[in-house]
């Protein structure tokens, strides 16, 4: 169990697996999801991301579901909307130089955590998932070649406890502080 001190936005995210698909976001829900992604950190200020965006019934949302892996396809299905997160691998035509490319990989994951914290706090769930064709989505929304396709995070309500796995939760353990977090030098806990 995570610390009970922890801020509730982190404390209680967890990665469920049903949704409920009554729920509906509005387009300016969504809007505010996105807007603390792009209030993420990035080296430089440079912002080397983008998102494809849609809302669960919409033409974005329908294209993205027919490049799912079959372990993420069912419960894709029911999410009230899907960020794809994309990152910049290369320069552009007219880049003339291409500051901190190295670290877009990074910052793009750290838009991640933005959505996940904004969706907790309007009492949503988010659940970020590699599982589907990453070219295939590439090519049908014409991402270009120095961009790559990441992550998606799909945003909604959490399903009825009653029939969600609600224990799914309980598997996601972490491993303790003292295994990750040393002083002094490499391996030596800190905890
Ligand atoms: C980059 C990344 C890829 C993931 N891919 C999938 C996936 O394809 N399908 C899935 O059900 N969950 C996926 N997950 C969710 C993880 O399995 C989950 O975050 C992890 O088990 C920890 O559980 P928690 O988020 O509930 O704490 C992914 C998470 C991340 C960050």
């Amino acid at each position: 169990m995570p610390n009970a001190d922890l801020t509730p936005y982190l404390r209680d995210r967890w990665s469920p697996r049903v949704f409920d698909p009554t729920h509906e976001l509005t387009t300016a829900q969504l809007e505010l999801i996105l807007e603390a992604a792009r209030w993420a950190p990035s080296a430089g200020n440079t912002q080397r991301w983008a998102f494809l965006a849609g809302l669960r019934g919409d033409p974005t949302f329908t294209e993205f579901q027919r490049y799912l892996s079959r372990g993420n396809a069912g419960w894709v299905a029911n999410v009230s909307a899907v960020v794809v997160i994309c990152f910049q691998t290369g320069a552009a035509p007219e880049d003339q130089e291409t500051p901190y490319l190295d670290l877009a990989e990074y910052d793009a994951g750290q838009t991640a955590a933005h959505m996940t914290v904004q969706a907790a706090s309007m009492g949503l769930h988010a659940h970020q998932f590699a599982g589907f064709d990453h070219q295939g989505v590439a090519d049908a929304f014409g991402v270009p070649d120095h961009w790559r396709v990441a992550t998606g995070i799909a945003i909604g309500r959490i399903g009825d406890p009653a029939t969600s796995d609600v224990h799914e939760k309980d598997r996601s353990g972490r491993k303790p502080l003292s295994e990750i977090a040393y002083a002094g030098s490499w391996g030596a806990p800190l905890v």
